[in-house]
C-alpha cells in the first residue's frame, strides 16, 4: 500500500499551465484533479456525469446555458463549491485562480462535445499525473 500524501499548494506550485488538470488522488472510480484557471474555457457538455468544483484560489465563474440558449452564470470565489449537473452545457471563465475537481476517471476536460474552437491554452485531457 502506498502511503504518500499530496499537499495541494505544493502540487499547484509544481506546474504552471492553465486549464491542464493534474490528478492528485483517485477514490473508487473518481479522480480528484486540480487546475490553474485563467481566461475563457470552451462551451462543453458532459453527457453522463455531474462535475464538482471547489475554488482553491482566485475566482472562477461558470456560465451555463439551457436547451433554448438562456444563460446563467454562477460566480465562485475561494472556498466556494458548485456542481454542474450532467448534460448542462457550461463554460468556465476566470480572471486567475485554481480549482479542485471531482469527477469519474476518464472524464474529458472539454466534455463529450464542445461548441466552438478550443483555445490553444485549454488542454483537452482526462488529466495528467502530477510530476
Ligand atoms: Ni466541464
Amino acid at each position: 500500500m502506498e502511503a504518500k500524501s499530496v499537499n495541494l499548494p505544493a502540487a499547484l506550485a509544481s506546474f504552471d499551465a492553465v486549464y491542464s488538470p493534474r490528478v492528485v488522488a483517485t477514490m473508487n472510480d473518481y479522480d480528484v484533479k486540480i487546475a490553474h484557471t485563467a481566461g475563457d474555457h470552451v462551451w462543453h457538455t458532459h453527457d453522463d456525469t455531474d462535475e464538482f468544483f471547489l475554488v482553491l484560489r482566485g475566482r472562477f465563474d461558470i456560465a451555463m446555458r439551457d436547451s433554448v440558449g438562456t444563460e446563467t452564470t454562477v460566480v465562485l470565489k475561494e472556498g466556494d463549491v458548485f456542481v454542474v449537473p450532467k448534460g448542462i452545457e457550461h463554460k468556465p471563465t476566470s480572471p486567475g485562480g485554481a480549482v479542485l475537481m471531482f469527477e469519474p476517471s476518464g472524464t474529458s476536460s472539454t466534455g463529450d462535445s464542445h461548441d466552438g474552437v478550443i483555445p490553444d491554452y485549454v488542454d483537452s485531457t482526462t488529466g495528467h499525473e502530477l510530476a
